[in-house]
Formats: structure tokens, C-alpha cells, sequence
């Protein structure tokens, strides 16, 4: 058990990844809030937990919302005592040009990709620093580090993740915390069916396009859990401010 007496946040908890990522680092011991916008999903997520003999709460938030934000650390300190492990992970996309995106839709994609992370971090570096340090792992993308066609707000706010977390990192090394990104190719989650509806491309097609790497498949969501969980634990006690490519080769 890599993180017994750990208190971890799971943002986009219900989803691919951060479902498995949430039962992976409460298996490890951890005791985890999932967090996501659906709240129904997110208390699925939790009771699958408990039910396999470990912690958990869910806690219905939207990510961009500062109140929502600040009530999720609050809750996570009244329910387990405060927060080792935060995983940003809560991501959308759209696939979409300059052209075809519109203003509002950018914003969106920063909110919950960009803005999220920001405001997670204001919130919960005082309570990590104040127990002497933390992990804060935020979710980029192979398109944060290379680009990709046809989802400039997404690229974008990846790009964004992955320089941030370097920022964090600086800002907030001198008090123990740790801040890295990990930084998945093609997932076999939701997300990938909603990139083919959105261009309109049949998603088995799709998928199998995604499987076009060295290792010859995409990834699955436990796949990233298990860095998540690696750079959660001290065995990177030594790693902050990196950007590790979880993608099967290829991609960045
Ligand atoms: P997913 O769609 O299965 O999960 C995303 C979760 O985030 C959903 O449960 C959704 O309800 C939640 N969410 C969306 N907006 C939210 C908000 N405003 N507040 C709280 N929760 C919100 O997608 P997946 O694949 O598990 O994505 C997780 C992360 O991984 C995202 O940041 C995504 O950009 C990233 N990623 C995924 C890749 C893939 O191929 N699946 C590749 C590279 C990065």
C-alpha cells in the first residue's frame, strides 16, 4: 500500500481515467473524493469503493466554479482530514478550427481544462503546506506537448497545463509540494466517442485509427492511472515540474 494515510481529490472522477485512477489510488490506500459534474456518476464511482473495502466520497462540483472548488476542499478536509493528493483531471474537448470554434466555446474549454487547475491549486496549496507538502498531478495531453489538427481551444489549454504545472512547481516546491503532469495519447474512454460524433466519424473507425502508434493500441484508462498513482506516491519524491508521456509511443 503505497499511500496509506493518504487524503486524495479525483477531478473528472466519474470518467475513463479518473474512475480508474480514483479505485487505483484508493486501493493503494489512499482515501479519495471523486469529483465530477455529474454527480450520480461521480457517487457510482464512490460506492464501487467502498464496496471493495476502501474510502471514498463523491462530491457533485463544477470544476470552473471558484465556490464549487472552494467547497470541495472544504469538504475533503472535513471528511478525511485534509489533502495529500490532488489529480486536476476534469477535461472536455472540441474539435474544432479557429473557424469553426466560437468565443464562448473557447472560454469553456479553458474553464474546465485551464481555470480549473488554477483555482484547485489556490485553494488547496495552503491546506498541503500547512501538513508540510503534497502531489498535484494535472492531467495535459500529447497534444498539450506536439499540437493536433482540428482542436485549437483544446491544444491550446493543454499547452497551458503543461507550462503551468511547471510554473506550480517553481512557486511551490519550497513547501514540499510536488506539481507534474501526465500526459496520456488516445484513451479508450468517452472522450475519443465524443471526438467521433463531433466530427462525425463512426467511432469503431475512429478508434481503430487511434490504435496507429509503435505498441499498436490505444491505451486503457488504468494504464494512466497507474503513473497517476506512481507520481502520487514517494517513489517520484524526487520528480516535480515534469510532464510524463503516457501514449504508447509516438506521439510526442
Ligand atoms: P471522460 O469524458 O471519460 O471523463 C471526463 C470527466 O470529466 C467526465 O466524467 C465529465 O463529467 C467530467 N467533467 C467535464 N466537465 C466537468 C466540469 N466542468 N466539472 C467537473 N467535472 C467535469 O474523458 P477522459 O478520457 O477520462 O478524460 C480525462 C482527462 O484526460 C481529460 O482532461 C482529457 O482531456 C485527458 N486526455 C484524454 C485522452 C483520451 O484519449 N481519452 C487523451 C489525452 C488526454
Amino acid at each position: 500500500m503505497r499511500l496509506e494515510q493518504k487524503q486524495a481529490i479525483v477531478t473528472g472522477g466519474a470518467g475513463g481515467i479518473g474512475r480508474a485512477t480514483a479505485k487505483a489510488l484508493a486501493a493503494e490506500g489512499a482515501a479519495v473524493a471523486v469529483v465530477d459534474l455529474d454527480g450520480e456518476a461521480a457517487e457510482a464511482v464512490a460506492a464501487e469503493i467502498r464496496d471493495a473495502g476502501f474510502t471514498a466520497v463523491a462530491i457533485r462540483a463544477d470544476v470552473s466554479s471558484e465556490d464549487d472548488i472552494v467547497r470541495v476542499v472544504a469538504t475533503t478536509v472535513a471528511e478525511f482530514g485534509g489533502v495529500d493528493v490532488v489529480f486536476n483531471n476534469a477535461g472536455i474537448i472540441r474539435r474544432s478550427t479557429a473557424l469553426e470554434l466560437t468565443a464562448d466555446e473557447w472560454d469553456l474549454v479553458f474553464g474546465v481544462n485551464v481555470r480549473s487547475i488554477f483555482l484547485m491549486c489556490k485553494h488547496v496549496v495552503p491546506v498541503m503546506a500547512a501538513a508540510g507538502g503534497g502531489s498535484i498531478i494535472n492531467t495535459g495531453s500529447g497534444w498539450g506537448l506536439k499540437g493536433g489538427g482540428r482542436a485549437l481551444s483544446y491544444c491550446a489549454s493543454k499547452g497551458a497545463v503543461v507550462n503551468m504545472t511547471r510554473a506550480l512547481a517553481i512557486d511551490h516546491g519550497p513547501e514540499g509540494i510536488r506539481v507534474n503532469s501526465v500526459n496520456p495519447g488516445d484513451v479508450n474512454t468517452g472522450m475519443l466517442r465524443d471526438e467521433a460524433r463531433q466530427l462525425g466519424e463512426d467511432a469503431d473507425a475512429f478508434l481503430a485509427d487511434a490504435a496507429d502508434r509503435p505498441l499498436r493500441r490505444m491505451g486503457e484508462p488504468r494504464e494512466i492511472a497507474s503513473a497517476v498513482v506512481w507520481l502520487a506516491s514517494d517513489e517520484s519524491s524526487y520528480v516535480t515540474g515534469s510532464a510524463l508521456v503516457v501514449d504508447g509511443g509516438g506521439i510526442a
